[in-house]
C-alpha cells in the first residue's frame, strides 16, 4: 500500500481499533497492521527505494503512523482490561440483601440433642459424666462384670470380636465404664456414661448393630438401697420424658453384675395413637435394666470390705423413640433430609 493511502486510512484504523471489544480481535488487527507481514511493516520495506531527504521524510511519516496505531492499540487494550476487571467484580459481588432461597442450615441430630440434654441434667446434679473406649477387652466387658468365660450371658451378647487381637471386642454395653470408673477412682462415686455399643444383630425396625446406652452408677461405703435406685430412676425418667411424675415398677431379672437385678417398667397409656407416660396409665412399658451392684464387681475393681451401690443401663434409641413417637430405629441412622430437618434442632 502506498504511503498516501496509508495516511488516508490512518483515521479509519484508529477509529476501528477504538471500537474493538475483544482481546482476540485486537490481536488480529495488530497483526494485520504492524505485525510481521502487516500493512505498515510492509510499507517500511519500500524505504529502500528512496534516498536522501525523501527517505528521511517517508520514514518519519511511517514511524509516526506506526506509533499512532501502537498507542491506539495499547489504549484499547487497557480499556478492555479495565472492563474485564469491573465485570468480574460486578459478577462476583455477593448481594447479602437478597432473600435466602433455602432456609435449611442443618442442625443437631435428635440423638445428639438427647445425649446433650441427659449430660447436662446429670452434670447439674453433680454426677461425673464419663466416657470409656468402644474397643474393649473382655476383662472390662465381661470378666470384671462377673461374666466369666463360658458364662451363658456371654452368648446372649452377640459380640463382635476383633479378629487379630486376642480378647478384644467392640463393647456390648456401657457397663464397662462402671468398672473403669471404680478401678480408677474408687468410691464414693456418682457417674453416668453415654456412648455407643455394638452387637451382632440384624438391622430391623427395633434392632441396630450399633446403638447407644446410658449407664448410671452410684456407689458408696454408706448404705444405698433399692429405694435410692427407684427414686433416681423416677427423677431421670420424669426429666427425660418431660412429665411431672413417672410410676415405675421393678420386675425381677438377672444380670451377673447385679444382685438383685431387675427390669424397669413405667406406666403409660395411649391417646389418639400417641404414647403418653403418666402414673395414671393402664399399661406397662419396658425401659431398661438396673440393679444393686454385685459384691464381686466391687471386688473386681479392688474395692474391699463393705460397699453399696446401684446401677442402671438404658438404651438411648429406645427412650428417644418412645418420647418422639418414632417407630423404626433405622430412621435414626438414615439420611432422609426431611426426617432430619423435622427432628433436627
Ligand atoms: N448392661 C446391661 C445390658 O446391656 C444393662 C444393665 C442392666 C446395666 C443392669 C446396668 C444394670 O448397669 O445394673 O443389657
Amino acid at each position: 500500500m502506498a504511503l498516501i493511502e496509508i495516511e488516508k486510512n490512518l483515521d479509519h484504523w484508529v477509529k476501528s481499533i477504538m471500537g474493538i471489544t475483544s482481546f482476540q480481535d485486537l490481536e488480529k488487527t495488530k497483526a494485520e497492521l504492524i505485525g510481521k507481514s502487516g500493512v505498515i511493516t510492509s510499507a517500511f520495506r519500500l524505504l529502500k527505494d528512496f534516498s536522501g531527504d525523501e527517505k528521511k521524510s517517508f520514514g518519519e511519516r511511517l514511524n509516526n503512523i506506526k506509533s499512532q496505531i501502537e498507542t491506539a492499540i495499547s489504549l484499547q487494550k487497557k480499556k478492555l482490561e479495565e472492563y474485564e476487571i469491573s465485570e468480574k467484580l460486578r459478577n462476583e459481588t455477593l448481594d447479602i440483601t437478597l432473600p435466602v432461597e433455602n432456609s435449611s442450615f442443618g442442625g443437631l441430630h435428635i440423638l445428639t440433642q438427647s445425649i446433650r440434654r441427659i449430660r447436662n441434667h446429670y452434670l447439674a446434679r453433680g454426677f461425673l459424666v464419663l466416657d470409656g473406649p468402644e474397643v474393649e477387652t473382655d476383662f472390662f466387658n465381661f470378666d470384671a462384670l462377673n461374666i466369666p468365660e463360658h458364662h451363658p450371658a456371654r452368648q446372649s451378647h452377640d459380640t463382635f470380636y476383633l479378629e487379630r487381637f486376642n480378647k478384644t471386642l467392640l463393647r456390648t454395653h456401657t457397663s464397662c465404664v462402671q468398672i473403669r470408673t471404680m478401678k480408677e477412682r474408687g468410691i464414693p462415686v456418682r457417674m453416668i456414661s453415654i456412648g455407643k455399643t455394638y452387637r451382632n444383630d440384624q438391622l430391623d425396625a427395633t434392632h441396630s448393630p450399633m446403638f447407644h446406652q446410658i449407664e448410671g452408677l452410684v456407689a458408696d461405703r454408706k448404705p444405698i438401697t433399692i429405694g435410692h435406685l427407684k427414686s433416681e430412676l423416677k427423677k431421670f425418667l420424669a426429666f427425660f420424658f418431660e412429665v411431672e411424675d413417672v410410676a415405675i415398677r421393678f420386675r425381677p431379672s438377672f444380670f451377673p453384675f447385679t444382685e438383685p437385678g431387675m427390669e424397669v417398667d413405667c406406666r403409660y397409656t395411649k391417646k389418639d395413637g400417641k404414647l403418653i407416660i403418666t402414673p395414671e396409665g393402664d399399661k406397662w412399658l419396658e425401659l431398661g435394666g438396673a440393679g444393686m451392684v454385685h459384691p464381686n464387681v466391687f471386688k473386681n475393681c479392688g474395692i474391699e470390705n463393705e460397699a453399696f451401690g446401684f446401677a442402671f443401663g438404658f438404651g438411648l434409641e429406645r427412650l428417644v423413640m418412645l418420647k418422639n413417637g418414632i417407630t423404626d430405629i433405622r430412621n435414626l441412622f438414615d439420611t432422609d433430609r426431611r426426617w432430619l430437618e423435622y427432628y433436627g434442632q
